[in-house]
């Protein structure tokens, strides 16, 4: 099924009460479903307003590291590419400090620390030289980011 129609029959079997069903019918109330299809389901961590600014800053910090990352290997730069995944997304004593700080919620804290473990392994992939397992391991590491934000919000 494509996606229109699929999310169709998710809101009438889910959420459409008789009432709703019959404007449905007559011409849906538009800004009420948009409304619904805005909804962020994701798990809020409830941060103070100090640690949300600490925290994007930091994950600012880690697109201009994989942006980094890949510069260098197009450049074959395999060593400067483990420096810079090691220092900067790898679990460094500074890292798991801020990490530890950040949330008090385990689940984001276990995924995060995964995350930094995979950033080494990562690291010590790129010492390989080998670029097609440099960039499956890139891959791997940037499934955590994708994952974490598919799951948490501030
Ligand atoms: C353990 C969880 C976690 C991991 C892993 C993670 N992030 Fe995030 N990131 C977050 C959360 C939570 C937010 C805030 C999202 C929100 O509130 O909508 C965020 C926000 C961001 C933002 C928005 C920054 C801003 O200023 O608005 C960027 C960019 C980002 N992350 C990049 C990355 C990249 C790149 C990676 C991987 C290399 C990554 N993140 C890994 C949890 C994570």
């Amino acid at each position: 099924m494509n996606k229109p129609g699929l999310i169709t029959v998710l809101l009438a079997v889910s959420c459409i009460s008789p009432a709703m069903a019959e404007n449905t019918l007559t011409g849906m109330d538009h800004r009420a479903m948009h409304q619904h299809m805005m909804m962020d389901e994701r798990t809020p961590l409830n941060l103070s307003p100090q640690m949300a600014q600490h925290q994007l800053q930091n994950m600012r910090s880690h697109v201009v590291a994989v942006q980094t990352i890949i510069g260098l290997l197009a450049n074959s730069d395999f060593n400067q590419a483990a420096d810079v995944a090691h220092n900067q997304l790898g679990l460094t004593e500074e890292m798991r400090k801020m990490c530890n700080v950040i949330s008090d919620n385990k689940d984001f804290n276990e995924l995060g620390l995964a995350f930094h473990q995979s950033a080494d392994q990562l690291a010590d992939t790129f010492k390989t030289k080998d670029m097609k397992k440099s960039l499956d391991a890139l891959h791997d590491t940037m499934q955590y980011c994708v994952q974490c934000h598919a799951t948490f919000r501030q």
